[in-house]
């Protein structure tokens, strides 16, 4: 949901995203208003015409800092998740790859991306995530500036992992997901090797996936900011050892 204000060219002045995931969830985020029109019912609008989207689904969000007690005592998010917070780790200055190994464990192979991988990439994500993602993995995998990496062992998809140029210009990895953290951390050291022209280095893990955040130590990149993540009904529940980067803060609850 998108407001304008119609008096000075259609300028946007407050979003809000609500994207169904399923007939059973939805993802909000992006929510956000002009500074100069906030705290005149302007925001609240675009939450209410997200909240009509979504109708009785559950849904979560992740609130950036001072913004859980909005959602959870007065947005109708009560539920709050205890056991892990997303963290954003976000540099501008150069990050130290070498310090990632690029061991690749015994039988395991990692490919660059290509259509062909599509099938056994969204068995892997159904696996974690229970639904069907097929269509948001084959544009993520085929968005311009990024690169694909995926992991096989006995044929069959052991993980996978994506960077791409975010609209600040820099290095962003997401998704990374994976069975054993020995290949997402291969997958992370080429990926970063894949993109050596662009600046800067972004990565949102989830705090309780402990190998994640010592990548993010190894290679220098600092958190910046920590995010809980809060739901509408109910807990859904992934295997976080699993996810070592987060698909995305405001569209995606993986
Ligand atoms: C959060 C933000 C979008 C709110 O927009 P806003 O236009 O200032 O808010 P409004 O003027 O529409 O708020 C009107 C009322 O609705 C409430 N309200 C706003 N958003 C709400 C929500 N999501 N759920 C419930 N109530 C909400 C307000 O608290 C306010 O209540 P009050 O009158 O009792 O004080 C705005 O402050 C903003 O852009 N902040 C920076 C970005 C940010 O932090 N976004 C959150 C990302 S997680």
């Amino acid at each position: 949901m998108i407001l304008h204000d119609c008096r000075v060219g259609r300028e946007v002045i407050a979003v809000c995203a609500a994207v169904l995931h399923r007939p059973d969830f939805a993802f909000v985020g992006l929510y956000c208003c002009l500074e100069k029109y906030r705290g005149r019912g302007v925001g609240k609008k675009v939450w209410d015409a997200c909240m009509e989207h979504i109708g009785t689904r559950n849904a979560g969000l992740d609130a950036v800092p001072g913004t859980l007690e909005l959602y959870r005592d007065k947005g109708g998010f009560p539920i709050v998740e205890t056991r892990w917070n997303c963290v954003m780790n976000e540099t501008e200055n150069p990050i130290n790859h070498e310090a990632l190994s690029d061991k690749v464990p015994i039988g395991v192979t990692i490919e660059p991306f290509q259509d062909a991988f599509l099938a056994s990439m969204s068995e892997y994500d159904l696996a974690l995530m229970g639904y069907d993602r097929k269509l948001a993995l084959r544009l993520n995998c085929k968005e311009a500036d990024s690169k694909t990496l995926v992991a096989f062992k006995d044929g069959k998809c052991v993980g996978f992992g994506t960077i791409k140029t975010s609209c600040h210009k820099c290095r962003q990895v997401g998704p990374l997901f994976a069975d054993d953290a020995a290949v997402a951390e291969v997958i992370l050291k080429r990926l970063i090797v894949s993109l050596p022209n662009v600046k800067g280095f972004a990565m949102m893990t989830i705090n309780s996936n402990c190998p994640a955040n010592d990548f993010m130590k190894k290679i220098g990149c600092p958190v910046t900011e920590e995010y809980p993540r809060l739901y509408r009904k109910e807990k859904i529940e992934v295997d976080t050892n699993k996810v070592f980067a987060q698909w995305d803060l405001n569209f995606s609850p993986h």
